[in-house]
């Protein structure tokens, strides 16, 4: 529609209408049962007013969402079309490895790939923008949305968050054939005080910025067409009533000019934030902070007309939410086409293709980390002698929490992928993923143990009778799928009791054993560590989770994922990260145990089990010192940063080479070490290649005294290796 004929459909409608296209409703809200039976009586939205939402979210299908438009554009004043929006993390019906997973392949084009295909199986199914990507940085493995990041470095997350959105929406300018972005949640929703979930923030505005804003930012740079706001307060303000987060930072600062939508009921929440007394107050916090989109509280349809009636907001900020939201039905093309991509028959080639399954696979071997190998007890050869046991050998819900449309039946489970490539193996399950009596209730469905503890006896004693028939067991364990996502915050981070039983018992008889651990989050794997000779984790890898991992541990793809999360030593240490500051007793490595006064810890390590950036190959790569250009830097010119990178092993493999700078000195504390750059390297045995880093003044920026943003001259270190504890350094001065 041409923008004059918007303006003019715009002018032409009542302030009913307006405020009808600023709130969303659940799908459920127009089932069958009739509307006002449904969610939105709950709301407080009479029947007649429901067809005036401006969008719907959690419908799919090409046929079911076409009805929808249909029958809601039918009873819309001007026929304004719906905005179809769902929740399309990690795979429409093809399912990816869990975000966190994909930041462990450190590769944009990982991230691009998945979104682009979880984007074009939607479109055909008729939605127009996702709830993705979550870019919030995480650094508490206690919180249960940590699945849905991909980690906790601000760099990473940055790369990551820019390539989903350009994957999500494609170069097409009306997303075509793919969908809009809604990237979430603004802002830091993933810094939970306790890692408990929707509690408060509290974060100094530097590190709020330094930390947790980049990625949004990205993400606003890369043209993501929305924002959602986030449960959490900063400042001790919520994030939806927040007219400094959304107003000053995001559309002041970082210059986002899209459409603005409310977290679930965020707005209403405001009451029990204790912020806004009643609907209309919330109403008014949320609008005057810049909220164009209440989803799911009624607030707006409850109390607008009436705020604007007695003059305590404008109807012009209601046209300018509203002008948001028709320019971008309007970008769509919905307009023109209501049911845009909608396409039963497409659905049909295209959802669940091969090609997307063999990307799904390929993508998710790339996210595998390989924590341990002794012996090289990995890869297995075809005729090896193998028992394969655990919980997750036969289990096919291994999509992550926010896997709505995907289905376990469509997965391959492990013991179908060993199978289907003929190798000669026996399988025991040896016990639940939850311990007797336990059970996890979710969004869409429950889980819980059905076994006694009599009944998981005969199937340890029987998965410990294979055991010792077999040179080496594959053991798969593993927390639960529905031990992460929304509402997923544990205080222990440990795989259930039984799975310890299960793990004590066969090594009791066989001491050849490969772990894969199933987790959304980083888990407490010490003593896992102890008894394994090599570790696998697999996060919660998909549809063709199965297949990958034969392929993995058969070595047909030989692992090169590192940590995007540091795998703590205990709960204890959490939150643990690599990029931690200083302090003034910043305890060294090796430093006296007797001496107690020092930044650490005096019953544990202050080092997590396994680092940022760690993971290990098949073959072995060794990094040269590095070679400096000039140890003078200047605001304008460029230091290469050069290391020779050699595979030493005997297969082929790629290495995740990282680049890492610290500011010795500046007028605030800084980070031990922040990740400034990132090479993937693919080498043949005996091979090597020159690797080159180039370092100029806008990568050494940050928050200073003043809190201006701007490299400050003096010492710097920089580091070359294979994973953020690399000791390969070198020092410049900017001058
Ligand atoms: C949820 C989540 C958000 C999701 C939204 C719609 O509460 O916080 O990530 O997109 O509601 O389902």
């Amino acid at each position: 529609m041409r923008e004059n004929d918007l303006r003019e459909l715009l002018e032409d409608m009542s302030l009913k209408e307006k405020i009808g296209q600023l709130t969303q409703l659940d799908a459920s809200c127009f089932n069958d049962e009739g509307p006002v039976t449904g969610p939105a009586s709950a709301l407080g939205i009479a029947e007649e007013d429901i067809f005036l939402c401006g969008s719907v979210l959690g419908s799919a299908g090409a046929a079911e969402t076409e009805a929808l438009q249909r029958m809601c554009m039918a009873k819309q004043p001007h026929g304004i079309p719906l905005l179809l929006m769902a929740d399309i993390i990690n795979g429409y019906k093809t399912i990816f490895p869990i975000p966190l997973a994909q930041g462990c392949s450190f590769d944009p084009q990982v991230a691009h790939k998945s979104a682009e295909i979880m984007a074009k199986e939607a479109a055909v199914a008729g939605l127009h923008v996702t709830f993705a990507p979550m870019v919030d940085l995480v650094r508490d493995a206690r919180w249960g949305r940590v699945m849905e990041s991909t980690g906790e470095d601000p760099y990473l997350n940055s790369l990551m968050a820019a390539a989903m959105v350009q994957g999500i929406q494609g170069n097409e300018k009306n997303y075509q054939d793919r969908l809009a972005a809604c990237t979430k949640h603004f802002a830091a929703y993933g810094a939970p005080i306790a890692g408990k979930e929707y509690n408060n923030v509290e974060l100094s505005d530097r590190s709020l910025r330094e930390d947790h804003l980049p990625s949004y930012k990205a993400a606003v740079d890369a043209g993501s067409a929305m924002m959602m706001t986030s449960f959490n307060t900063i400042d001790r303000v919520p994030a939806t009533a927040n007219k400094y987060l959304m107003r000053q930072i995001l559309r002041e600062e970082m210059g986002f000019d899209g459409v603005l939508i409310s977290d679930w009921n965020a707005v209403g929440e405001l009451i029990e934030h204790g912020v806004a007394e009643n609907p209309h107050q919330a109403a008014e916090l949320a609008i005057s902070a810049g909220v164009d989109m209440d989803m799911m509280s009624g607030c707006y349809m409850r109390g607008l007309e009436q705020l604007v009636q007695q003059g305590i907001i404008s109807e012009q900020l209601i046209d300018e939410s509203v002008w948001r939201l028709l320019q971008l039905k309007n970008h769509i093309g919905l307009f023109e086409n209501p049911f845009r991509s909608a396409s039963d028959l497409k659905e049909l080639e295209m959802i669940l293709s091969e090609g997307h399954r063999q990307a799904a696979r390929e993508i998710a071997a790339k996210t595998f980390v390989l924590l341990k190998n002794e012996e090289k007890i990995l890869p297995l050869e075809h005729n090896d002698s193998v028992a394969f046991i655990g919980p997750y050998i036969e289990e096919k819900t291994i999509l992550g929490a926010w896997s709505f449309f995907g289905r376990a039946e469509d997965c391959i489970s492990i013991r179908e992928a060993i199978e289907a490539r003929g190798v000669q193996a026996e399988y025991e399950q040896g016990c639940s993923i939850l311990n007797p009596g336990q059970a996890l209730y979710g969004f869409r469905y429950n889980t819980e143990n059905k076994f006694t503890e009599s009944e998981i006896d005969k199937m340890i004693i029987a998965a410990v009778g294979l055991a010792a028939k077999r040179d080496k067991v594959v053991l798969a364990l593993g927390e639960s799928n529905l031990h992460t996502g929304e509402g997923g915050s544990r205080g222990d981070i440990a795989i259930p009791d039984i799975q310890n039983k299960l793990l004590d018992a066969v090594y009791e008889v066989n001491k050849n054993i490969i772990v894969l651990v199933f987790a959304g989050r980083p888990l407490d794997i010490r003593d896992i560590k102890e008894k394994a000779k090599a570790i696998l984790y697999v996060w919660m890898p998909g549809t063709e989770g199965g297949n990958a991992i034969a392929d993995t541990i058969y070595g047909d793809f030989v692992p090169q994922a590192k940590l995007s999360m540091s795998l703590p030593y205990s709960v204890g240490q959490v939150p643990v990260f690599y990029s931690e500051m200083r302090t003034g007793r910043h305890t060294e490595d090796g430093a006296e145990p007797t001496n107690r006064f020092l930044t650490k810890y005096c019953d544990i390590p202050n080092d997590p089990l396994y680092p940022f950036g760690f993971g290990l190959s098949y073959t072995d790569f060794a990094i040269s010192p590095i070679r400096l250009s000039s140890n003078k830097l200047t605001m304008d010119t460029m230091v290469k940063a050069t290391v020779t990178v050699k595979n030493c092993g005997s297969r082929e493999g790629t290495e995740t080479v990282q680049l890492y700078i610290r500011d010795d000195y500046a007028s605030v504390a800084r980070p031990t070490r922040e990740l400034k750059g990132i090479r993937q390297i693919r080498l043949a045995p005996g091979n090597e290649v020159e690797v080159d880093f180039e370092i100029d003044a806008s990568m050494l920026r940050f928050y200073d005294i003043n809190m201006e943003y701007r490299a400050q001259p003096g010492d710097f270190t920089v580091w070359i290796g294979n994973d953020s504890k690399t000791e390969n350094k070198a020092c410049f001065t900017l001058v």
